[in-house]
């Protein structure tokens, strides 16, 4: 069954990877398990593997995912769970336990690249996010683990202000002691960044195209750069909030996708159509920062038990499969880029 399901689930991927270039690095694919009939985490591993997806998101330290992805080269983004984030920023030796179960245990077979310390956390809690980053950076440099980022995930309301860019500014106090931490690491900031969501609460303002990176006549015009698409405008925002915080520090896009039901403008069409330009977008980085632009499509899966809008549970970038299911010897489908297969 699970089989059958990742063979179904990856031949309705094909149509929306089948252009990422050769060689790119930088696209990665989150995986979230809110969802009901899910294959096994290694049949998940198995499916970034043959479709050359080489980085992945996960949401909590799911022990069976990385054993998973024990030798696999896939970079992992992985999220301490919201409700551990106050336990960790207690005491340094909450994080080096979590580090030493969740990490070093892993060590060197799964290739880890970042720790988000929460995600989109908001309210009181947020107090908790600076010293579990510090508690987590002085354990791992305690256990002599290097190359680990430690960084926290937000959304675009930790700004004040979005449009034009150059405006961007970030809110709350916070936001400052964040910064100062990963500009002293070198870790990026990390940001879930939705234009389908702007999209959907502004529709009088803001063009469909200009959402979904079609041609449009819609333009923001700024200072230095006028915007044809909306995921720049956005996306510049928050490195204005970070220039005007002092620091180049860099941004990882850890979320971005585009609902296939469930709201305006949600269809499988656009969600294939926003997550295709998006991929092949961020190569280019923004106006702002020219360097690619590191990036984690959201998701992997549809998660129908995700509390929330009902576009929150339709973010899978293989919408609507209804292909039918694939030989049980051809279970994995292979795209150009794949390489050898089973
Ligand atoms: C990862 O794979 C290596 C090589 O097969 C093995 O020695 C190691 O025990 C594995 N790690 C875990 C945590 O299972
Ligand atoms: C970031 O690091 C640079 C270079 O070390 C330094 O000049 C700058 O003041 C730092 N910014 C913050 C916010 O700590
Ligand atoms: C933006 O477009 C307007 C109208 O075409 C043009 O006058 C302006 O110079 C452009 N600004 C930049 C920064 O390119």
């Amino acid at each position: 069954m699970a089989y059958q399901r990742a063979a179904s689930v990856l031949a309705a991927m094909m149509v929306l990877f089948a252009s990422i270039p050769t060689g790119v690095q930088s696209t990665g694919v989150c995986y979230g398990v809110h969802g009901d009939g899910l294959p096994s985490a290694a049949d998940v591993v198995q499916l970034y593997k043959s479709n050359g997806i080489t980085a992945m998101r996960i949401y909590v330290p799911d022990v069976q995912t990385l054993l998973a992805l024990n030798g696999t080269n896939i970079g992992v983004l992985m999220d301490v769970a919201d409700e551990n984030v106050p336990r960790l920023a207690a005491s340094v030796s909450a994080a080096s336990d979590w580090v030493k179960i969740n990490i070093q245990r892993y060590l060197p077979g799964v290739s880890f690249r970042y720790i988000a310390v929460g995600n989109e956390i908001t309210g009181s809690a947020t107090q908790s996010i600076v010293p579990a980053m510090k508690n987590l950076n002085a354990a791992l440099s305690a256990a002599g683990i290097t190359g680990i980022k430690v960084s926290t995930a937000v959304r675009m309301d930790v700004l004040s202000a979005s449009s034009p860019p150059s405006f961007g500014r970030f809110k709350d106090g916070y936001m400052k002691d964040v910064v100062a931490v990963i500009n002293s690491t070198g870790a990026p900031l990390l940001l879930n960044v939705y234009p389908y969501f702007a999209y959907a609460g502004d529709t009088k303002n803001i063009d469909l195209d200009f959402a979904l990176f079609q041609p449009s006549s819609q333009v923001i015009r700024d200072d230095s750069f006028n915007y044809t698409n909306l995921f720049d405008a956005m996306v510049d925002a928050v490195y204005k909030g970070l220039m005007h915080a002092n620091t180049d520090a860099p941004i990882v896009i850890s979320e971005s996708g585009w609902p296939s039901d469930g709201g305006v403008g949600a269809s499988a069409d656009n969600a294939r159509t926003y997550n295709q330009n998006l991929i092949n977008h961020v190569g280019k980085g923004t106006p702002y920062r020219s360097q690619p632009l590191e990036t984690y499509v959201f998701s992997m899966f549809n998660e129908n038990r995700k509390p929330g809008a009902e576009t929150e549970k339709h973010l899978s970038v293989a919408p609507r499969t209804t292909l039918s299911v694939a030989p049980r010897t051809k279970r994995f489908v292979c795209l150009p880029t794949c390489g050898t297969q089973t």
